[in-house]
């Protein structure tokens, strides 16, 4: 079970060499204090891939990239100022700068730049490994985690509204949110599994949110 704190997330990275990748992350990350695409977000991507690819049986070289990408997938983001082909661009010139002054191997570098890549959303490419799939599932994931209602009906709705240009209400945000988890098809057995517990009863808590704000009559 994912407590979702930040030890927990050294103890992750710690047997792939990434404590170092992670303090870089940590400090030097622009981002780092947006609504939704802040360090809580990422950290909830690094222990959500990490159980993944420990479910999944990933290789070693794989979940070390895999790794490497998640925590770096939404380095710099804009909070919605720019697209995110731009978002992307910056995530992968944040995890290029750490590879660069830490000396890392080319192939992690190459691996870790893929996982970033693939989440550029909306989506276009389909994951092309199961390290791909891994993180495209984990992508979706914040629901899973304690904070999921301010991250996702309050941050996710602040920077919808920007990149929007215009108000989104609590309302229409519930309306969105059961949209998208409606329309989820997730790649791995393992998010399968997972959302065969969760997802029904996740969907039935933000119903319930709705109808308090707004009641059914009669
Ligand atoms: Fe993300």
């Amino acid at each position: 079970m994912i407590a979702f704190s930040e030890n927990e997330v050294r103890e992750a990275l710690l047997p792939h060499g990434l404590l170092d990748a992670h303090a870089y992350f940590m400090a030097n990350n622009p981002s780092a204090h947006l609504p939704y695409h802040n360090l809580y977000h990422a950290n909830t991507v690094i222990l959500h891939c990490h159980d993944g690819a420990m479910e999944m049986g990933l290789g070693r070289k794989e979940t070390r990239s895999l790794l490497l990408g998640a925590m770096f997938h939404d380095f710099a983001h804009s909070g919605g100022n720019r697209t995110d082909d731009e978002n992307i661009a910056a995530a992968v010139s944040g995890l290029e700068s750490w590879c660069r002054k830490s000396g890392a191997p080319p192939g992690l570098l190459e691996g870790a730049r893929r996982i970033v890549r693939i989440t550029r959303f909306p989506h276009l490419d389909r994951p092309a490994s199961l390290a791909e799939e891994i993180i495209r599932d984990a992508d979706l994931m914040q629901i899973y985690a304690p904070e999921w209602q301010k991250q996702i009906l309050g941050g996710l709705r602040r920077e919808l509204c920007i990149s929007e240009g215009r108000e989104i209400g609590i309302i229409e945000m519930i309306a969105l949110q059961l949209k998208f988890m409606e329309g989820v098809n997730w790649y791995t057995s393992w998010a399968k599994r997972k959302a065969e517990a969760k997802w029904e009863s996740l969907i039935g808590e933000i119903r319930l949110i709705g109808e308090s704000l707004c009641p059914v009559s009669g």
